[in-house]
């Protein structure tokens, strides 16, 4: 097979500190299931503290924390009462900053959340709007309404909300809200000046602190066409289908939504070095580089891997695809096997693949969070294994999720009564929701909580979580954990540039790419074993058969030998 693709050949080893994001290891941490420093069973920030040296030995380039700020949980934090804050739960600001400086003394960079289409319903803002008369400067903050009928007593107009149920809520005086999630997450109005002023305020809170850059939480929701009368909403998945004409959804990925990144891209910019932002926004892959534009927010997650099976020709168009718009839009490519939102890719990889699982479009079977009894948690891991070696090999930056370092695969038997995401009670059951992937950390083998602090967890572990803690992985050598230490010391070793070119092979089974400097990847994705280029192997997702790659298997090897 010819060359592919061959993305923008860059210059320098070492990204200047202005793009240090390009081509960084970002490691998503969810503060509240990471680790807990006080025994009440929930993470915290001084937890998270005292995990730095295993943060720094893991060899990533950056941290990014789920929400900390003050909330109900409504939402798992993305329910925000005060954005300038920690949750008194996790700890102060002190803490934070003692966070942040013990980080960047490993050269670890802090990207946090910000959650700017909604507060929560405990926002100041929101108790202002409440107490305030319709037409009040308080209730322009967010989407207030009149409903519908002689009384008003039918919502302004029959949408859904995101986690189920509808997407307006009636207040005391009979006006209604809007809230695309929870009803605890009342939508903020973006067309208000003092919200978009407020956010500025905000950016610049963090930044002054020492923060590195952002993590933008339902980046395509903020510009909303609110133009009465309010009619049917096409479905949102025509939009990401891209059967729906680009940026006509009344609600998502508007056009207008890129000049309030414009707006926050000046402040990024007031910061040397510059802010750097990722956003979330779930669009049609052709609307991703506006996101990623460097006038805007400068980077937007792809969801493209963490939606495709495990299969050579997907990730071979993915890749292929993503590169080439992150050298269009002038960005660097993100890749993202996991994060809090979706089953664990060692789970996903040892399930039937999605054609022949269930009807439902891959999202929906993402967030049902289904489990099946086909269920084969060592091919899971295998290609698990494999395939997080194949993305640390791709030039762009990779965000991990805590715990994959570990293998960990999504925890399914959450009893009914533990379960906390809003997505299962809005769903009634039907949806088991996103707690599988947030249970928190194994560190030690035993022990309460298995190291994770010293009361009960939160969320209920496992009785085998032990067998996959940080204690047992960092003796195994060839552990989850191991491995990705040693593809993480390698990265930076042989990383230069941001380019790639497919190597003969590559097709069907086998995806076999060159880096500059003479190292190459070559990922085996079955049935039978494939014969080895020549070469030294630095780093394998398994174990090898002399010269062979064995099915489920990633090498990465250098010339020479
Ligand atoms: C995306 C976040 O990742 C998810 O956890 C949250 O529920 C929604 N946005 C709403 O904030």
């Amino acid at each position: 097979m010819h060359p592919v693709s061959t993305t923008r050949s860059a210059s320098t080893a070492r990204p200047a500190a202005a793009d240090w994001w390009r081509q960084a290891v970002v490691y998503q941490i969810y503060p509240r299931s990471f680790a807990d420093s006080d025994g009440d069973g929930i993470g915290d920030i001084n937890g998270i503290t005292s995990r730095v040296p295993y943060l720094a030995s893991l060899g990533i380039d950056a941290v990014w924390l789920s929400p900390f700020y003050p909330s109900a949980l409504a939402d798992g934090g993305y329910d925000v009462d005060d954005y300038r804050d920690v949750d008194p739960v996790l700890g102060t600001l002190a803490d934070f900053d003692e966070l942040i400086g013990r980080l960047h003394a490993q050269q670890i960079k802090v990207i946090v959340d910000i959650v700017p289409n909604h507060t929560s319903n405990r926002h100041a803002w929101f108790r202002e709007a409440l107490a305030a008369p319709k037409g009040s400067p308080a209730r322009d903050r967010y989407i207030f309404r009149d409903g519908l009928g002689p009384d008003g007593s039918r919502p302004p107009a029959d949408w859904k909300s995101g986690f189920g149920g509808p997407a307006w809520a009636r207040v005391p005086d009979g006006q209604w809200y809007l809230h695309l999630f929870t009803p605890q997450q009342p939508d903020l109005n973006w067309e208000n000046r003092e919200v978009r002023d407020d956010f500025l305020t905000t950016i610049r809170f963090w930044s002054d602190r020492g923060v590195d850059g952002f993590r933008v939480d339902v980046a395509h929701g903020l510009a909303k066409n609110m133009a009465e009368p309010l009619g049917a909403l096409p479905d949102e998945k025509h939009m990401i289908d891209g059967t729906l004409p680009a940026g006509s959804h009344p609600l998502w990925d508007r056009d207008e939504v890129q000049d309030i990144y414009a707006g926050w891209r000046q402040v990024f910019n007031e910061y040397d070095p510059p802010r750097m932002a990722v956003a979330e926004a779930w669009v049609h892959p052709s609307r991703r580089p506006r996101y990623a534009s460097p006038r805007g927010l400068g980077q937007a997650f792809s969801f493209d891997l963490l939606q495709a099976d495990w299969n050579a020709g997907e990730y071979l168009r993915t890749i292929t695809d993503n590169l080439s718009d992150a050298q269009r839009q002038g960005s660097s490519t993100t890749w993202v096997l996991s994060n809090h939102d979706v089953i664990r890719h060692p789970t996903r990889y040892g399930l039937p693949p999605k054609d022949d699982r269930t009807a439902q479009p891959a999202r929906d079977w993402l967030l049902s969070n289904g489990t099946s009894p086909r269920l084969d948690r060592g091919l899971g891991l295998r290609r698990a294994r494999a395939a997080i070696l194949l993305v640390l090999a791709l030039p762009g930056s990779a965000y991990l999720y805590q715990g994959e370092e570990l293998g960990l695969p999504e925890i399914a038997d959450i009893p009914e009564n533990r379960r906390q995401d809003p997505v299962f009670t809005r769903s009634h059951g039907t949806e088991k929701g996103r707690d599988g992937c947030r249970v928190p950390l194994p560190w030690t083998q035993h022990g309460p909580s298995f190291g994770f602090g010293a009361g009960h967890a939160h969320l209920p572990q496992p009785g085998w979580f032990g067998s996959v803690s940080v204690e047992v992985q960092r003796q195994d050598p060839a552990s989850t954990l191991s491995m990705y230490r040693q593809a993480l010391s390698w990265r930076h070793k042989l990383q230069t540039g941001e380019s790639m070119e497919w190597m003969p092979g590559t097709g069907d089974q086998v995806l076999h790419f060159a880096r500059p400097g003479g190292w190459r990847s070559m990922t085996n994705f079955g049935p039978g074993p494939v014969p080895l280029p020549h070469g030294i192997v630095v780093v394998s997702s398994g174990p090898l058969d002399g010269h062979q790659l064995p099915a489920d298997t990633t090498a990465w090897i250098r010339n020479g030998g």
